[in-house]
């Protein structure tokens, strides 16, 4: 099954469910921003990086994970959405030449190279709130239910989620030891991740002893997706990638494979991808999705 970390001469990489990919796709495409006059150039910039292509994990494992737990995919979409728009709107500020300093995203011109710095600040900030006004508008739920289930994606999205990881990650003491790069990367990314699958439990209102195998996958997958995106930023092509490859490196940013080595780094990407299958297996349900994510989240070559 394991078809070999990333940029594994000639391995293809897992299938992925492409189906809901598609779901995904459609339901962003027909998302409206502005409604007052004069925001023509915000909406731009916001729907240019929201559409331009990403792969849309973290909607496709929120629907995913609703199918897991029984329920109809289509029943978490704002959720999903939402999960989307706040990941676009850390990526337009992660590209800003403050951060990342990055011109690629997505095969395009990053947000602020396309619309200037101001307005991708104010496109990052547009997707953050329009991202919770979607979710509190539009998602049907108990609502103490769609309140565990906002207020766990705006922590995963806060200082002790992601904008902390980020902090982290720009601070500069860059971790060179394998628990704090794991904390890091499990901060800056793996929390958004994490709240992909957490978010539909809570909405689901499924208790904490039932959902606990689907946290841990979700937790280890979140790290694993990291150390593969550092891994793609090395090996990675240019143009499979949409975005610079070399930026870590360029940035001297603290990696799995700054830290570890690039084979190091494959075997711990191998060995967490194993842990994230084995939650899964205790975790019961229609599972087959999630694992397809995980199984693709290892081999992808984007
Ligand atoms: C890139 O995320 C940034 C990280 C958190 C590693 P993705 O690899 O999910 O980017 P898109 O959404 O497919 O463009
Ligand atoms: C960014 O990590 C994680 C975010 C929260 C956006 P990276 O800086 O490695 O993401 P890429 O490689 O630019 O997509
Ligand atoms: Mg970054
Ligand atoms: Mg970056
Ligand atoms: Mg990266």
């Amino acid at each position: 099954m394991n078809a070999g970390p990333p940029a594994s001469s000639g391995a293809e990489h897992a299938a992925y469910p492409v189906a809901l990919q598609d779901e995904v796709e459609a339901y962003l495409a027909d998302l409206e921003f502005a409604t007052v006059p004069g925001m023509e150039g915000l909406d731009e910039a916001m729907r240019y990086s929201l559409l331009a292509g990403g792969k849309r994990v973290r909607p496709v494992l929120a629907l995913a994970t609703a199918e897991a737990v029984g329920r109809a995919p289509a029943e978490v979409m704002p959720l999903a959405a939402a999960l989307e728009l706040v990941h676009t709107y850390s990526l337009i500020h992660d590209d800003l030449p403050a951060m990342d300093d990055d011109e690629l995203r997505r095969g395009r011109p990053t947000c602020h190279v396309a619309f200037g710095e101001g307005v991708a600040i104010l496109a990052g900030d547009g997707l953050f709130a329009e991202a919770l006004r979607l979710l509190l508008e539009r998602q049907a739920a108990d609502p103490a239910d769609l309140l565990a289930a906002a207020r766990e994606l705006v922590a995963a999205a806060g200082v002790n989620g992601m904008v902390g990881g980020q902090f982290l990650d720009i601070a500069g003491d860059a971790p060179a030891d394998g628990e704090s790069l794991r904390r890091l990367h499990g901060l800056k990314t793996g929390r958004l991740i994490g709240a992909s699958v957490e978010c539909v439990l809570l909405l689901s209102g499924m208790s904490e002893a039932e959902t606990a195998p689907y946290r841990r996958f979700a937790r280890e997958l979140g790290v694993l997706f990291q150390i593969v995106d550092d891994i793609l930023d090395v090996t990675g092509d240019q143009h499979a990638i949409g975005k610079p490859s070399g930026s870590d490196q360029r940035h001297g940013k603290a990696t799995y494979v700054s830290v570890f080595g690039l084979d190091r780094a494959r075997e711990l990407a191998s060995e967490s991808h194993a842990g994230a299958r084995a939650a899964l297996a205790e975790a019961g349900g229609r599972t087959a999705k999630l694992a397809q994510v995980a199984d693709y989240i290892l081999t992808r070559r984007r």
